[in-house]
Formats: C-alpha cells, sequence, structure tokens
C-alpha cells in the first residue's frame, strides 16, 4: 500500500503538513512518498494505490500549476481513491476550517473536474519576518481587518496537528478499503 502525497506551497507549510501527514501514515502502516507538485510533471501512478494533494492560498487563489495539474490529471485523479487538502490563513478561524465553510475550498471543490473522495481545510502558518516588505504590508492589513496578529516581529503557525492526524487516518481508510477489494 503506498500513497502519494503532492504539494503546492510557496513558504513551506503545505510541505510540512505533507511530511506529518506521510509520518502519521506510516504509524498506520501506510507508506508514503511526498512529491513537490511544481516539480513533477507526471508522477508514476502505476506505484500508488491513493494519492493527497495538498495546496495553499495566496491572494486568494491556488497556484496556478496546482489549478493546471488537476485539469491535466482529472481522469486519473478521480479513477484512485483520493483527497484533498486546502491551506489558508482563513483558516485559523475554526468556524472556516471545513470543505463547507471554507471559501477557497468550496470554490475548488464546485468547480473541479476532480472529485476527491476526502477533502480538508487546515489552517496555516503566519510567517511575517519572512515575508518581502510588500506581502508584510499586506497581510498586516488583511490580519487587521479580520482580527488577526498585526504583530509583524511574530511567526505563527495556526495549523491544528491533531486535525492533520485524524485526516491522514481517514486517508489510511480509504487505501485501506482498496486494498480489500
Ligand atoms: C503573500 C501572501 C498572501 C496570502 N494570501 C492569503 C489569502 O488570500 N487568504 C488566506 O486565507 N491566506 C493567505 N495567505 C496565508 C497562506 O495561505 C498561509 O501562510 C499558508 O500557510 C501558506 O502555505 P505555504 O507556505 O505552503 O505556501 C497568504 C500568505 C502570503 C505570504
Amino acid at each position: 500500500m503506498k500513497t502519494l502525497i503532492l504539494f503546492s506551497s510557496r513558504d513551506g507549510q503545505t510541505r510540512e503538513i505533507a511530511e506529518y501527514l506521510a509520518s502519521e501514515l506510516k504509524e498506520l502502516g501506510v507508506w508514503a512518498d511526498v512529491v513537490n507538485l511544481h516539480r513533477t510533471a507526471e508522477p508514476d501512478w502505476q506505484n500508488y494505490d491513493s494519492v493527497v494533494i495538498g495546496a495553499s492560498i495566496r491572494y486568494g487563489h491556488y497556484h496556478a500549476a496546482f489549478q493546471e495539474f488537476v485539469k491535466k490529471h482529472a481522469t486519473r485523479l478521480n479513477s484512485m481513491p483520493s483527497a484533498f487538502y486546502s491551506v489558508n490563513l482563513v483558516a485559523r478561524k475554526p468556524e472556516k476550517r471545513t470543505p463547507q465553510t471554507n471559501s477557497y475550498a468550496r470554490k475548488f471543490l464546485m468547480s473541479s473536474p476532480w472529485r476527491p473522495d476526502h477533502s480538508a481545510v487546515i489552517a496555516g502558518a503566519l510567517l511575517y519576518p519572512r515575508y518581502r516588505w510588500y506581502d508584510r504590508v499586506m497581510i498586516q492589513l488583511i490580519m487587521k481587518m479580520s482580527g488577526g496578529e498585526t504583530d509583524t516581529n511574530k511567526e505563527v503557525v495556526y495549523t491544528d496537528w491533531e486535525q492533520v492526524a485524524r485526516f491522514a487516518r481517514e486517508i489510511a481508510q480509504l487505501t485501506n478499503k482498496t486494498s480489500l477489494k
């Protein structure tokens, strides 16, 4: 049993979550490869029983490479057990942390040709000191408007790792079900 975990990340949090998922899956007896979606044109699909894709949001959008990948591989993705997770900062608010209540995830799932079996919305990280000046100012403004952290000296990781562990258990069940078929 092997799972392919693809991630589309800019500052590394979606990758961290992918790696955490892989280590949780290993504990559950499922091997996983973690692969950067931006650096893979054609995964070796035949090596995997299931696939997970995680993508982060920047200025309201997923990376174009992620959107293109999904379009290009929709048939393949729909032919195997699959899961999707969306990483963003709106999800730092628990009530905005489900595929139904998070607008980025909801919109994506409504229009996507890929129909994942499971979807999760996971809160990302706010890493002010690492951002370029423009991004730091913009994010601070957004945080001010939405009642979030505005101290630009701070790095805050909002990811709920227990939620990620629960998501890993759902993925493991998905993978186990196929192997019993
Ligand atoms: C320049 C920039 C723009 C962002 N825009 C949004 C946004 O529009 N909505 C949101 O919820 N989060 C936004 N975020 C927060 C990111 O989604 C969050 O930091 C996430 O952890 C990034 O994941 P990554 O490191 O895998 O790219 C933004 C972050 C940055 C740095």
